[in-house]
């Protein structure tokens, strides 16, 4: 059970003042019931409306976004993805799951729920992301079987093995395990090589929607979820 005002609050759309109001007013609702008291205790699956339009009180969101370069995966300053979050989709709280580069483009899951997020990243889950990168020369075996022995940079840093092949001339395919600062630009660089663009395509089975701009946001459902 949870008191009404609080699961009104889970949609984002109101205050805490705002929502006292509403319901004192009797504009709200539940399960088709006016009520005035928003203390009311009410099961959380109860269906709630204000002035009879039935409001989304899930607590927890889950947004894919085709990121697009020039923003920053963070909650504030510059040009951030949270910027990019259409309204109907904003809540209190929103953050990335694990970062991507200002310029890096693609696949970007943005929620409210902390648990989720330190699941996908904890590196002793191994999920697959992958990326495709253009590159200042094409991909040869030699830098194949680098990958594949796992990466270690001059200041000690190691990378885990990776699978990388060619995506035809001057581009490649990379899945990593793990989300290191700037990885996948660092691993090519370790081969004399340099990115010079980066799209991740997948995380564990979920792959970036192909209807989805560059720049917009859908709300992921729990099939996608599973898909992870
Ligand atoms: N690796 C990078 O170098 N940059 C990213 O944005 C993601 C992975």
């Amino acid at each position: 059970m949870i008191r009404l005002d609080a699961l009104i609050s889970n949609s984002g759309a109101y205050s805490r003042s705002e929502i006292k109001v509403l319901v004192k007013k009797g504009r709200v609702s539940v399960d088709g019931q006016t009520v005035k008291d928003y203390s009311l205790k009410i099961p959380e699956t109860a269906s709630v409306a204000v002035d009879g339009k039935v409001l989304d009180t899930e607590k927890y969101i889950y947004i894919m976004l085709n990121k697009p370069a020039g923003y920053i995966s963070a909650t504030e300053g510059e040009k951030n993805v949270i910027d990019l979050v259409p309204e109907s989709m904003f809540r209190k709280g929103l953050f990335p799951v694990g970062r991507l580069d200002k310029d890096t483009e693609g696949l970007l899951l943005i929620t409210n729920d902390g648990d989720f997020s330190h699941s996908l990243m904890s590196p002793n889950k191994n999920i697959i992301k992958t990326y495709r990168a253009v590159l200042e020369r094409s991909v040869t075996e030699s830098d194949t079987e680098a990958f594949a022995k796992g990466i270690t940079l001059r200041d000690g840093t190691e990378f885990k093995p990776a699978v990388l092949r060619s995506d035809g001339e001057k581009a490649g395919i990379v899945e990593i395990s793990e989300g290191k600062y700037h990885q996948v630009k660092l691993m090519f660089a370790a081969t004399d090589n340099k990115v010079l663009y980066l799209e991740r395509l997948s995380i564990g089975g979920l792959t970036l929607e192909p209807s989805l701009k560059r720049g917009e946001c859908l709300r992921m459902t729990p099939e996608m979820l599973k898909k992870i």
